[in-house]
């Protein structure tokens, strides 16, 4: 029976690219059931967009001397583009910038307003003096007070994980203008979770959760046990959806009443430019409502926004949340400050067009229940012994013989199912079939992605049974029945492989020159003109080296991240230690590289009083070209040294950004030789 779903996946912040982290988490996972699902058929509408508001974004907009409007387009598109390249197929790909999210955001707001479900609770947040404003947590750093951390949020101590409370932190700092905020009375409308817990209770306890994760429910019970609390829905900040009141000005909504809305939003539009009604995928209680995301969301997604959906009239609720894990990267937590990621656009610049042995890989780890590895060992064993050696290996194998000894042609019309005829075949796509179904259905895509590969390895079996290469010249007919079932077994491989590995699967319809199905029909298909094509390779060998070079890169940033981690402050010197140094504004005249020296620059600099030559280890981050006219901060009176046989007469003074790249530090518009103190 068709049925209808709205399919959602966690808004990611648009405050910098996608990892394979997201992908493991959330979106490769939404993807296969959305695709699933629409190739049986089902009224299918998935949606997600970039989350543009909320302190991440004007942190990353003020470290980089920019707007959050300008780092939001900028991710935006970013993002979207590696969605895109992935082939997470959603029907909508929206932002939280849109007119639309404004409006539908806003309107929540005043409806809650109007059923009551606020509570105004006035209270003493951190304020910025200097600044003029409130402090989101993020924008507050101190010590932890439970592993000492200097460096800890107001929302959580990323060191040792614990989640805080900007007043818990000791010696709070402003991290806009480094001043200690002081305390200031603030409002701000709570949304009464303690008024929701009772049906909160029972709808997650129904009969029906039983699909659940027990990871997933595990989280919101120990949360319903604890008691739910008020929370507070809005924020001071200028950056989000204002709340629509008069008496909140400068306040805006917080991302629990603005990300989720999101997908309504999204929705909306979809509906609008495709003669749809949003409101059946939100408003019939007939629709499946499903929400994939991270297990950072799970609150949110099982108890914030049911309530907030359960208050307004009309809205359905979720009927699963099939939160996963999180996947580590060898070893560590992924991470977007400390660069400790897999990027999906480097990744794309490294291994060209192999999308799908990344999908398949963080398919066959999916942090499902609990979290998980990549490694790139791994990733190269998975990709050369299954991938190559099994399911390319079979739809290779099939393909050539049938090029070799039929030049591409088997009669396919005469032989048409095969498949259905061929009892082993019949039983075992049949078998695959439910049971991938079964497994997506119930969001088990490791399972799903097995029987995938049984099904690849069965063919290899029947090949290694038959041996129709030396039955040929005795038994041509059977080489061709036997070659003709080979045919059947890929073009089911390639149905069945449709939502797992989809460019795998086009590749595969591609080879034997048939039309791309949109249903799961592993048994009809035509060959045009009879004649598939001449067998290309669907996976190669990942090669050593680019496993080494892989794991090269993340020691260098490992390598750099730890210099960057803010180092302890060293001990004090006198006035007059520091008096010695002869640091002076300067420019840089001119620049060559040193040769056969990597990282060295050899820089001819204006110090005001004369023109001499510094050797910089700086190659790395600048060319020459792009620095002549730099201005500097130099230290002149370094004792001279000889750097590869050239002798560099001081030193340029240069800071490192959180992600080790070299800036200039300068004081600039300011003549050379000018004394800095
Ligand atoms: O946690 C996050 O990444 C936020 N951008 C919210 C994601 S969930 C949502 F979209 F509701
Ligand atoms: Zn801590």
């Amino acid at each position: 029976m068709k049925k209808r779903y709205t399919i959602t996946a966690a808004l990611p912040y648009a405050n910098g690219p996608l990892h394979i982290g997201h992908l493991a988490g959330a979106y490769i996972a939404a993807d296969i059931y959305a695709r699933f699902l629409r190739l049986q058929n089902h009224d299918v509408c998935f949606v997600s967009g970039s989350d543009e508001h909320g302190a991440a974004i004007t942190i990353k907009a003020m470290r980089e001397n920019t707007t959050p409007q300008a780092i939001v387009d900028k991710y935006h598109h970013i993002i979207k583009k590696s969605f895109e390249d992935f082939g997470i197929e959603f029907d909508i790909y929206h932002r939280t910038t849109a007119p639309i999210h404004y409006d539908t955001s806003q309107e929540f707001f005043l409806e809650l307003l109007d059923k009551n479900a606020f509570e105004v609770i006035e209270s003493e947040q951190y304020y910025d003096e200097t600044a003029h404003q409130f402090l989101a947590d993020r924008y507050i750093i101190g010590t932890c007070p439970n592993c000492g951390n200097e460096n800890a949020y107001g929302d959580q101590c990323e060191k040792c994980g614990s989640s805080l409370s900007p007043t818990e932190l000791i010696r709070p700092k402003s991290t806009i203008s480094g001043d200690t905020p002081i305390l200031k009375k603030t409002k701000h409308w709570y949304l009464k979770l303690n008024e929701q817990e009772a049906w909160l209770k029972q709808w997650l306890n129904n009969e029906d959760k039983k699909d659940w994760k027990a990871h997933v429910l595990g989280q919101c019970n120990a949360w319903l046990d604890n008691g739910l609390q008020p929370r507070a829905m809005t924020r001071d900040l200028d950056w989000g959806i204002p709340v629509p009141l008069e008496d909140a000005k400068n306040k805006v909504l917080y991302v629990w009443l603005d990300a989720p809305i999101g997908y309504i939003s999204a929705t909306k539009d979809w509906a609008n430019a495709n003669g749809k009604d949003w409101k059946d995928y939100w408003q019939n209680d007939k629709t499946e409502l499903v929400h994939f995301i991270g297990k950072d969301n799970i609150v949110f997604h099982c108890i914030i926004f049911p309530s907030i959906l359960h208050t307004t009239d009309n809205y359905i609720v979720p009927t699963n949340v099939p939160a996963n894990a999180f996947m580590n990267l060898e070893g560590n937590k992924i991470s977007t400050s400390k660069n400790w990621a897999v990027w999906l656009h480097e990744y794309l610049e490294e291994f060209p067009n192999k999308q799908d042995e990344l999908r398949y890989v963080l398919i066959a780890n999916m942090p499902e229940n609990k979290d998980s590895e990549f490694t790139w060992q791994d990733f190269q064993d998975k990709v050369n012994n299954e991938l190559v050696a099994t399911y390319g290996n079979f739809v290779n194998r099939i393909i050539s013989l049938i090029n070799k000894y039929y030049d591409g042609n088997i009669d396919y019309q005469l032989q048409k199912s095969m498949a259905e005829n061929d009892s082993i075949l019949k039983t075992t796509i049949d078998a695959t079939l439910k049971n991938i179904e079964n497994y997506i259905l119930k969001f088990k895509f490791k399972d799903a992605l097995n029987e995938l590969m049984s099904f690849a390895r069965e063919g290899n079996k029947f090949l290694a049974e038959t041996e129709p290469w030396k039955l040929y010249t005795k038994n041509p007919d059977k080489t061709k029945d036997i070659l003709s079932i080979g045919l059947d077994w890929v073009y089911a491989l390639g149905v069945l492989s449709q939502p797992l590995l989809p460019f795998t699967a086009k590749k595969i319809f591609a080879l034997l020159n048939t039309e791309i199905p949109n249903n799961l029909d592993c048994y009809h298909y035509t060959i045009k003109n009879n004649k598939i094509n001449k067998a290309t390779l669907l996976f190669e060998k990942i090669e050593d080296s680019q496993i080494e070079f892989q794991i090269e890169k993340l020691k260098n940033t490992l390598a750099t991240t730890e210099i960057n981690t803010v180092a302890p402050p060293k001990e004090n010197i006198a006035y007059e230690d520091f008096d010695k140094l002869d640091i002076r504004t300067g420019k840089i005249v001119s620049a060559k590289k040193v040769e056969k020296a990597d990282k060295l620059l050899e820089l001819l600099v204006d110090v005001g009083f004369e023109q001499r030559t510094i050797v910089s280890g700086i190659a790395e981050h600048f060319s020459a070209d792009e620095i002549v006219g730099q201005e500097v901060a130099v230290l002149v009176n370094l004792a001279p040294k000889k750097l590869r046989g050239i002798m560099s007469n001081g030193m340029i003074l240069m800071a490192e950004d959180e992600n080790g790249k070299l800036v200039f530090v300068n004081a600039k518009n300011i003549s050379s030789g000018n004394i800095i103190r």
